[in-house]
C-alpha cells in the first residue's frame, strides 16, 4: 500500500516545456516570463500590481522596505504561524509583536491585536493559516488606527473573504511557492501583490536593487528576482489553481472531521488540520496506515530561541499555547483518490 503524503509536487509536459521555453530563450532573468507571471499572478487575484521574487519569505521583507518599516517600528503577527512572518520584520531591525490566534478559525485574534497597538506600531500581518481566510475586523482596526494590513498569504492561493480573493484583501500581500503550497514553481519563489497603486512601482524596485529605469539605485533593495524558468513553470500552474483549490476543498468536505469555517470566507485548504487531544496518537495511528501527517507549529513564534531577548519571551499567548501543538495536519492536496480519503478517515475514526 502506498504512502499517502502531506503534498506532491505537481509538473506536466506542460510544465516542461514552459521550462524549456524559458532556457532556450537564452534569457534566464529578467526577461518577460517573470513579467507576464505578476501580471497574470495581479489578475488572477484582484490586485493592482504583483512581482514575482525569490521566495514567500523574500516577499515578506520586500513588504517591510515597501511600507518603510524599519528600526523602532512594531509590527504585530500572530503567535502561531511560520517563522518567517516574524522574522521578516526583525530583519529590518523592527520588532514583531506577538499576538494571540482565535480559538475556533486559529488565525490572529482581531481584539488581542489591537490591544496591543502602541505610537510605534505600523503594520498588522494577518496570516491566512493553512489558507483559512483572517477576520475581515483586521481592516477596520488598520483603517481606524491608520496601520498598514499585511496579508501573509503564503498559505492562501485561493482563499477568498467577502467575495475578494487573498492578494486583494490588504494593502500588500505575501505569497510562497515553496514545493508543498497550492501552487509552486519547481523551485524556491514568491510573489508580492498590492492594491495601492502608487506602491506598485516601488515593488518592483525594491526587489531588482532598489534601481528604477535610468539604472540608478533609488532606495535599498537587493536581488530577490525570480528567475524565468521558475516563472515560466509558475505560469503554467497558475492556468491549473482554480481547479486544484476546488479538489482540495472537495477532499476537505469528504474529511470525518470538520474544521471550523469563517463565515463569508473561502477556505484554500493548503493544510488540512485536525485539532487533537492526543496529536502523537492520531500521529501514530495515520502513520500505521501509512499517512503521513504531522504538528506544524509545535511552538508559538515568541518562544523560538531566536527571540530569546525579545519581550514576549517568556510570554504566554493561551489559545497559542493551548491550541499549536494539538493541530494535526492531514493530507487534502489534490492528488488523493476516494480510495486515499476511505484510508484516512478510517485511520481518524480510530480516534478515542
Ligand atoms: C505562513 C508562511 N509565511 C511565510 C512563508 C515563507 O515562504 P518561503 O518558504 O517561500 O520563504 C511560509 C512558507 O512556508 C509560510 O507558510
Amino acid at each position: 500500500m502506498p504512502r499517502i503524503p502531506l503534498a506532491v509536487p505537481f509538473w506536466d509536459k506542460e510544465c516542461e516545456a514552459a521550462a524549456i521555453r524559458a532556457l532556450s530563450s537564452g534569457r534566464w532573468v529578467k526577461g518577460p516570463e517573470a513579467k507576464k507571471f505578476g501580471e497574470e499572478f495581479a489578475n488572477w487575484c484582484g490586485a493592482v500590481a504583483a512581482v514575482p521574487c525569490h521566495s514567500g519569505s523574500a516577499a515578506l521583507w520586500a513588504a517591510m522596505r515597501l511600507l518603510n518599516i524599519g528600526p523602532g517600528d512594531e509590527v504585530i503577527v500572530p503567535g502561531m504561524t511560520f517563522i518567517a512572518t516574524a522574522t521578516a520584520v526583525s530583519l529590518v531591525g523592527a520588532t514583531p509583536v506577538f499576538a494571540d490566534i482565535e480559538s475556533d478559525y486559529w488565525c490572529i485574534c482581531p481584539d488581542d491585536a489591537e490591544s496591543k497597538i502602541t505610537e510605534k506600531t505600523k503594520a498588522i500581518i494577518g496570516v491566512h493559516i493553512f489558507g483559512q481566510a483572517f477576520s475581515s475586523k483586521l481592516r477596520d482596526i488598520c483603517d481606524n488606527h491608520g496601520l498598514w494590513l499585511i496579508e501573509d498569504a503564503a498559505q492562501a492561493h485561493g482563499t477568498t473573504l467577502n467575495g475578494v480573493r487573498a492578494g486583494a484583501i490588504g494593502d500588500v500581500a505575501c505569497f510562497s511557492f515553496f514545493p508543498s503550497k497550492n501552487m509552486a514553481v519547481g523551485g524556491e519563489g514568491g510573489m508580492i501583490t498590492t492594491t495601492i497603486p502608487d506602491l506598485a512601482e516601488r515593488m518592483e524596485m525594491i526587489v531588482n536593487h532598489g534601481r528604477n529605469d535610468t539604472l540608478e539605485s533609488v532606495e535599498l533593495g537587493t536581488n530577490m528576482r525570480i528567475g524565468e524558468v521558475s516563472a515560466a513553470i509558475g505560469r503554467v500552474q497558475l492556468s491549473h489553481i482554480d481547479k486544484w483549490v476546488s479538489q482540495r476543498r472537495n477532499n476537505a468536505s469528504h474529511m470525518a472531521y470538520t474544521p471550523t469555517i469563517r463565515d463569508n470566507s473561502e477556505h484554500a485548504w493548503h493544510q488540512f488540520c485536525v485539532l487533537s487531544d492526543n496529536p502523537s496518537l492520531l500521529i501514530n495511528q495515520l502513520d500505521d496506515a501509512g499517512i503521513d501527517a504531522r504538528v506544524h507549529y509545535p511552538l508559538p513564534c515568541n518562544k523560538h530561541r531566536v527571540y530569546s531577548d525579545h519581550p514576549q519571551y517568556k510570554i504566554d499567548l493561551p489559545n497559542c499555547e493551548e491550541i499549536a501543538p494539538k493541530l494535526v495536519s492531514i493530507p487534502v492536496h489534490p492528488s488523493l483518490t476516494s480510495e486515499d480519503i476511505m484510508r484516512i478517515n478510517s485511520a481518524l475514526n480510530l480516534q478515542s
